[in-house]
């Protein structure tokens, strides 16, 4: 056998190699803001950060400063280059200034789209989803505001701009328009009338302060600012930032002033780093809710709250079923998109893991699709399954992350999942972009076949708009499930118990402890404990229970009472109903918030990821380069 793993081709063409030479580009992701209070022109600075940042995003580009007292701003469609051309031809002066790269997310990619966004003596930036938009819009409107775009951050400008013509010093202006703000998002807020002021607020995205010499610096991240300082402060989640130019200044939602770290970034030398996380694996973790939010945005309308139109090369409405294939955890991830395709699209689905696929030797139809998922774009049996079922005339679809990938090329449609870099070799974000892909594309389904109504849509589309809240609430629970990590890291042995969609959760659950701590774990569906691994049970062997209060609640509790009858340890992941009605005694209770069904799978993947990363770390593994993998499979 050999003893190396297989090359990682997949991850040099997205992330470069390590002297920060970038490899072939990863795939839009997400929108990029920064803000610079500095000493001598700042749009060629600002320019210089948007380039750093142009990965997350380039469907428009913009930038504010205050020129002769004035707020001013250019803003250009497209890539970054046209803005550069526009500011060439009409330059902008200023020593204060932000700035935007854009993925859309609310509103098409144009020019009146494209961030700074204004209001009477307000200019804005903006990363992420307002959730409640509407509701601030309509209130806004009833006000007397006009909105000239149709983005969700307009708001947020006509927000602050009525607490200004309310009174409000801008500090307090910007405070009370933020306790308005649900949703995700990362802000950069600058006001005319002082050029010595940026407020800078972060509630999921990343937000990272840059310390200079008489220059102050935000930025989405540290790789944005390190041309200009490696001396970094990361807001956390709720923080609102009063950046100065000799100063700055955190608090919190409630106003109070909060102490924040101050660290050296490496940024300089690696394209991409671990921000002020101990590993990549944490780091990305942490990203899921403004990288579920992105992909979901790519294949669902928030505002209109529909499933947007693909340019597909099939039919959804006009195929008998579709196959799907994948290696890991993308494999387990497409076993929960059958799920998501049967129940809601009334759409067979044949899945299989790629090494079984190709050899297996099943009927296939030139009528029918299907789709390949996959992290890398690389891996060798899931690009072999792909080749075998082109052969046979099927239409193919790429569920990939990085956009240039071998899978990607040779696709009739690729459906990027935008989680950006993934470095940790276990697969974490991609994975719940994979699911956010899939059960976008279900709800697409459903529609072409007839099985979902308009107003059913609505309610879904709904439904997945808020996984970047509630994946947001969960990363919260960080505490609890660290302690409860410690103690599974003393055995030996754990299982992890699901019905439904919570089997192939349990399955990946399993997958994540063994690969990372490799503490013997396995998945099994709720209802075959009694058929063969309830020999298994005893004090020795905890046992994971993934069970939301839904439909099929009082059937896993069936399958706890045997568990608890011979002895065994249950940790259970559930909802408050779940918890309140679990009849059972467990170890530990993990107590999500209550979420909609299709978001489930999404939501429900984060503990056991940390689950799996917290043992990883008490056992002192090498959480990010686990022994004998590669984050690309590129052999059979
Ligand atoms: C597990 C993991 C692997 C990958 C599998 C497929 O955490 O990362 O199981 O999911 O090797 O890789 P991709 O998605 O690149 O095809």
């Amino acid at each position: 056998m050999n003893d190396q793993p297989a090359i990682k081709e997949g991850y040099l063409a997205f992330y470069g190699d390590k002297a920060g030479n970038s490899g072939g580009q990863g795939g839009k992701t997400m929108c990029g803001i920064v803000g610079i209070v500095g000493h001598s022109r700042v749009t060629p600075l600002i320019l210089t950060t948007l380039k750093r940042l142009e990965y997350r995003g380039y469907d428009s580009a913009g930038v504010a400063t205050i020129e002769h007292g004035e707020l001013a701003r250019r803003r250009a469609e497209g890539k970054l280059i046209n803005l550069e051309r526009r500011l060439k031809e009409e330059p902008l002066d200023g020593t204060i200034g932000i700035g935007h790269t854009r993925w859309a997310t609310h509103g098409v990619p144009n020019e009146t789209n494209a961030h700074p966004h204004f209001s009477d003596g307000v200019a804005i930036v903006h990363n992420g989803i307002i959730e409640n938009f509407a509701e601030l819009r309509d209130e806004l409107v009833r006000d007397g505001y006009a909105f000239s775009s149709q983005t969700d951050t307009e708001v947020v400008a006509h927000l602050v701009a009525r607490e200004l013509a309310r009174g409000l010093k801008p500090v307090e202006a910007a405070h009370q328009a933020l306790k308005r703000l649900e949703g995700a998002f990362a802000l950069a807020i600058m006001f005319k009338g002082d050029e010595d002021l940026i407020v800078g607020a972060r509630n999921g995205p990343p937000l990272a302060v840059g310390h200079g010499d008489g220059e102050m610096f935000l930025g989405s991240d540290a790789i944005a600012l390190a041309p200009f300082t490696n001396s970094i402060t990361y807001l956390e989640d709720g923080d609102w930032a009063v950046v100065r130019r000799d100063s700055v200044a955190i608090f919190d939602i409630d106003g109070n002033k909060v102490e924040r770290k101050r660290q050296q970034s490496l940024s300089t030398s690696f394209m991409v780093d671990k921000g002020n996380r101990r590993h990549f694996m944490e780091k990305e973790i942490h990203e899921q809710p403004e990288v579920i939010s992105h992909t979901l945005a790519h294949y669902v309308d928030f505002v209109s709250g529909v499933s947007k139109p693909l340019d597909l090369p099939f039919d959804f409405a006009r195929i008998g079923r579709l196959a799907i294939s994948a290696c890991g955890t993308a494999y387990l991830a497409g076993l929960i998109g059958k799920y998501w395709f049967e129940r809601y699209a009334r759409l067979p689905v044949d899945i299989d893991v790629a090494s079984e696929f190709r050899y297996r030797e099943m009927p296939l139809s030139a009528n029918d699709a299907a789709f390949f998922i996959s992290q890398s774009g690389e891996t060798a049996d899931t690009l072999a399954s792909l080749r075998y079922c082109r052969k046979a005339g099927m239409k193919i679809g790429a569920v990939v992350n990085v956009r240039e990938s071998t899978m990607a090329r040779e696709s009739d449609v690729v459906l990027p999942t935008l989680a950006g870099p993934e470095i940790g070799v276990a697969s974490t974000k991609a994975f719940t972009c994979q699911l956010s892909v899939l059960a976008s594309l279900a709800v697409r389904a459903g529609v072409a076949r007839g099985v979902i109504s308009r107003e059913q849509e609505k309610t879904l589309v709904r439904a997945l708009s808020e996984a970047p809240r509630y994946a947001n609430q969960v990363l919260k629970l960080e505490e609890q499930i660290e302690r409860i990590a410690r103690e599974l890291s003393r055995y030996k042995d754990v299982l992890y118990l699901g019905r439904d969609t919570n089997f192939p959760l349990a399955m990946e659950g399993a997958l994540k402890l063994k690969e990372i701590s490799y503490i013997h774990a396995e998945g099994y569906a709720a209802g075959e404990l009694k058929h063969g691994p309830i020999a298994l049970i005893d004090e020795n062997m905890p046992v994971i229970v993934i069970a939301p209060h839904d439909r099929i609640f009082e059937k896993t509790v069936s399958n706890m009472q045997e568990v608890a009858a011979r002895g065994g340890k249950i940790i259970l992941i559930t909802d408050a109903k779940g918890a309140a009605q679990v009849s059972v005694k467990t170890m530990e209770t993990i107590i999500l918030p209550d979420v909609p069904e299709i978001i489930s799978p999404i939501i429900y993947a984060l503990p056991i990821q940390m689950l799996a990363y917290f043992a990883a770390v008490f056992m002192g593994t090498d959480v990010d380069q686990p022994r004998n993998l590669a984050k690309s499979v590129t052999v059979e």
